[in-house]
């Protein structure tokens, strides 16, 4: 009896979808973006994450660089507090159901609307030498990611979104032109920390790759290159600390601070309502190395073992793998292919 409720329960309860590029360098917007909820969401949902390495190809990169970048990034997620024992954790390229899913996706998703991407326009612009037919259908992989779970709910950076709403439109489409197949999933933004700026340009998103001036602050970043960072952090003219729209910088810096110490934007500015500029910015430098200082030590610890690591990621494909493959049988099946 005791068991049936346990699974009624279990039934009842909606699952989450995300999952993070090993591209670069992760970021103190990464984290208080997106990565810093994933661990606590378990309590609540039935939650799968991984690193979307298919996704980190669409992009120039070494091999080298790949790989550590991924085992960099699967130790994280586990360091920020995502315990592969609550959650699954797992590396994208290891359930190859992905990559199937995303070539039938293909055949239901609009050129035009794959063309609207912002971020296809955009690392278009970046790259004009490279701009690969993996870049275009970056959005179609990622909607297979999230529908081949089953997934309610998709906890995203607000630069994420649109690429969810492309999802959900492929999902509708394929629900109606065969018969309800996919959950159709919602994209949900953090309240605060949905968007963090670079420190250099308060205009520009904080970019994993943004190393070399300063703009960035990387989650394993010592805690004396996050105090200068934020010592150097680009300010407003005048002199108030306040949220407004002509100061982004004093905005960018607000925001982070209630991010990281947990205060509404409203809080942050009173406490800060008599500072000075440089007082303000080594208080929001001190909130960032505290919140970071706990995931730096915990992924150092898990680093020294690199057999426990893959173990892990291997339990963790096992077991998106049973779901997946679910999905992906009755997608084959309704599409009219021969199963054997
Ligand atoms: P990615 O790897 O660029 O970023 C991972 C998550 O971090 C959020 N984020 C930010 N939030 C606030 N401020 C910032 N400066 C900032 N930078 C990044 C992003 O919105 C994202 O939530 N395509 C995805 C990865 C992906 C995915 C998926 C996500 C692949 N498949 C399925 C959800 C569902 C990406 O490139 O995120």
């Amino acid at each position: 009896m005791e068991n049936q409720t346990s699974q009624q329960n279990t039934e009842k309860r909606k699952r989450v979808f995300s999952a993070i590029k090993p591209t670069g360098n992760p970021t103190l917007g990464n984290y208080l973006g997106a990565m810093k909820y994933w661990g606590k969401m378990h309590e609540e949902f039935d939650c799968l994450f991984a690193v979307a390495d298919l996704h980190a190809i669409t992009v120039a990169i070494e091999p080298k660089e790949l790989r550590e970048n991924s085992k960099r990034l699967f130790a994280l997620l586990v360091a920020v507090g995502i315990d592969p024992a609550d959650n699954v954790l797992f590396l994208q390229s290891h359930v190859p159901a992905h990559a199937e899913l995303s070539w039938l996706l293909n055949n239901y998703t609009m050129f035009g609307e794959a063309s609207r991407m912002t971020q296809f326009k955009d690392k278009s612009k970046k790259a004009p030498e490279n701009i690969n037919v993996g870049l275009f259908d970056y959005p179609v992989l990622m909607a297979a990611d999230i529908l081949l779970y089953q997934a309610d709910i998709v906890p995203v950076g607000d630069d994420q979104m649109q690429h969810v709403e492309l999802c959900r439109t492929i999902a509708n489409r394929f629900n109606n032109k065969f018969s309800p197949t996919f959950t159709v999933p919602e994209g949900r933004v953090p309240k605060f920390g949905a968007r963090i700026y670079s420190l250099s340009d308060p205009t520009a998103k904080m970019g994993k790759s943004d190393g070399a001036n300063d703009g960035s602050v990387f989650i394993l970043d010592k805690p004396d290159d996050i105090m200068r960072k934020f010592k150097r952090a680009v300010t407003d003219s005048g002199r108030e600390i306040k949220a407004a729209d002509d100061k982004p910088g004093i905005t960018n810096l607000l925001t982070i601070y209630a991010a990281a110490s947990g205060a509404t934007l409203e809080q942050a500015q009173n406490e800060f309502a008599s500072s000075d500029y440089a007082t303000f910015k080594q208080r929001v430098g001190e909130a960032a190395v505290e919140t970071l200082r706990p995931v730096r030590e915990k992924y150092e610890a898990l680093r020294r073992d690199d057999g426990e690591l893959l173990r892990l990621m291997q339990a963790g494909a096992e077991k998106a793998a049973r779901l997946a493959y679910r999905t992906l049988e009755k997608v084959y099946k309704k599409i009219g292919f021969v199963r054997l």
